[in-house]
């Protein structure tokens, strides 16, 4: 395979080491390994670059070896195991404790006996560890970071959401961050932001000319934004438990996703033009005060699979690690409103969920109904209206954009069906398409900051979220409402649109939606 794709075309900023705290973790074992692999395999890593992970405990090569094995085998692609091979001698393991007193002596000796002696060190930190254990981390890492250590390369700090929990933990986080580190030294990351079909968003509609002219309140009805997953909470039960959809894929992917949907167009495609875009839509969202969540949102639990084909499925509290009185979400859905002249009148829906009948992302774009259309009804296959033309914009799986209008069916009588113009990643792009983190980990090593975060976006996001949260609280649990594991979740989300006179898209994976449109069918 070609992976000329992973190629900068600039040379990478000068990093000594990459040090991944949290290195034995889920995130590093599922994505920051095979991307670190496959980065290698295509040559795209610099020369010299140690990858240093840290976990408390000792741990010995051979074990480090398997870790890094089963990190590549998480992949059915055999390249990065390729690409892991060759990678083995640059990776080590230290042992760190971060609530050790004086952790961070022994471990400034432990990394330049890895690095050897020579030029000045310059070392990225990846913080892939769960929220409540950065702050011991910063404690340790500060004197790494401390600006009177700062040469032409100063150590920079990658940290992986969530920023905080609340509005007012994430402006702690910031301030623990600024007293340790300088704003340019700050990486914070939102891997959806790496996703090729979410920058795609950008392309679509800003290098061409026929989208722009109709994304808005005169033609389109409404927006939906999807969020579906199979998997339940699998291994990540105690984080997952304490956070919940809303905060842990609303208030960061889909908000993101949101913005770059409805922003307006930014003055250039520099990374500040499109924050300041951004920053606009978040400033703009209408509140959902508390006391309007149940009207404006609904809440779900997966419960035990009772029925289908499919192998029984546990409800959310048989998980293991979930606590038995839990009253935490895997499901949200959202009626939001953007109070702008563009969107004014026009309702985004949002829904997240984890547990659910298939794997998507999906943003679509469903416009109006023709104004008076010029066919007696039974031309529209029976129906009274015309079914309105919808964009999707797939992010995963079978990246895509597709756009369903209206066709004539061939025959005698004039009769009209829904057809798909389709543009597939797959198809169309024989190249190889960088995963997210394979993105997000190199632009950091050539410190590129143009798809990382700034606190205020967070921060705007958190101003959002946190009303939601203090709804859903006064209500817990009675607004729970339980989804059977396996289905598109549950009744009070249909309900949310149903009371607009709107349904939401079915989940339905794209090889499915390839069919001829039943519509269609003789
Ligand atoms: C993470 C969430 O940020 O995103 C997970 O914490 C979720 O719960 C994941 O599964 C989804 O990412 P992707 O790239 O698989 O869509």
């Amino acid at each position: 395979m070609d992976l000329s794709t992973l190629l900068k075309p600039t040379p990478p900023r000068c990093t000594s080491s990459l040090v991944i705290c949290g290195g034995t973790g889920d995130l590093a074992r599922r994505k920051l390994i095979p991307a670190l692999a496959r980065l290698q395999a295509a040559g795209a890593l610099p020369a010299d670059l140690h990858v240093v992970l840290t976990g408390r405990r000792p741990l010995p090569r051979e074990d480090l070896i398997r870790h890094l094995q089963e990190g590549a085998g998480a992949t059915t692609d055999p390249l990065p195991r390729r690409g892991l091979e060759a990678l083995y001698e640059r990776f080590h393991y230290v042992p760190l404790d971060p609530n050790t007193p004086g952790a961070s002596g022994p471990f400034a000796e432990a990394l330049q006996a890895i690095e050897g002696k020579g030029a000045a060190p310059a070392r990225l930190f990846y913080l892939a560890i769960p929220p409540e254990q950065i702050g011991a981390f910063l404690t340790v890492l500060a004197p790494f970071l401390a600006r009177d250590r700062q040469t032409s390369c100063p150590a920079r700090l990658l940290i992986e959401k969530p920023f905080g929990t609340d509005l007012a933990s994430a402006r702690v986080l910031h301030r623990r961050l600024q007293e340790v580190a300088d704003e340019s030294q700050i990486l914070r990351i939102d891997h959806y932001l790496g996703k090729e079909a979410v920058q795609n968003i950008l392309a679509l509609r800003f290098a061409n000319v026929m989208f722009e002219p109709v994304w808005n309140r005169q033609f389109i009805d409404h927006v939906q934004i999807s969020f579906a997953e199979t998997i339940g909470v699998g291994t990540r039960a105690a984080y997952f438990d304490r956070t919940g959809i809303l905060r842990d894929v609303v208030q960061n992917h889909l908000l993101q996703v949101l913005c770059l949907t409805a922003m307006e167009p930014p003055l250039s495609h520099r990374p500040t033009c499109i924050r300041i875009e951004k920053k606009k839509v978040l400033a703009a969202l209408r509140p959902i005060a508390a006391a309007d969540t149940p009207t404006q949102t609904c809440r779900g639990r997966y419960a035990r699979r009772q029925r289908g084909d499919g192998p029984p499925l546990p409800g959310y509290l048989e998980e293991p690690g979930i606590a038995p009185d839990s009253t935490t979400e895997t499901y949200a859905a959202l009626r939001v409103w953007i109070d702008t002249w563009r969107w004014s009148g026009i309702p985004f829906y949002l829904r997240a969920g984890k547990r659910l009948s298939t794997s998507l992302t999906e943003i679509a774009i469903i416009f109006k109904e023709v104004p008076g259309h010029i066919f007696p009804p039974e031309v529209a296959t029976g129906r009274t209206t015309i079914a309105p033309d919808v964009l999707v914009i797939r992010v995963q799986p079978d990246e895509g954009i597709h756009l369903t209008v209206q066709s004539k069916v061939p025959g005698m009588e004039f009769r009209l069906a829904p057809v798909d113009l389709d543009f597939s990643y797959q198809e169309s792009f024989a190249t190889y398409r960088p995963d997210a983190y394979e993105r997000l980990l190199l632009d950091a090593l050539h410190d590129d900051d143009g798809l990382f975060l700034q606190h205020d976006e967070i921060e705007a996001a958190w101003a959002f979220i946190d009303p939601i949260r203090e709804g859903w609280a006064r209500e817990a649990p009675a607004r729970l409402e339980e989804y059977e594991a396996g289905t598109e979740g549950p009744a009070g989300a249909a309900a949310l649109l149903a009371a607009d006179h709107r349904h939401w898209r079915p989940l339905t994976p794209r090889s499915a939606g390839r069919q001829p449109h039943p519509g269609n069918a003789p």
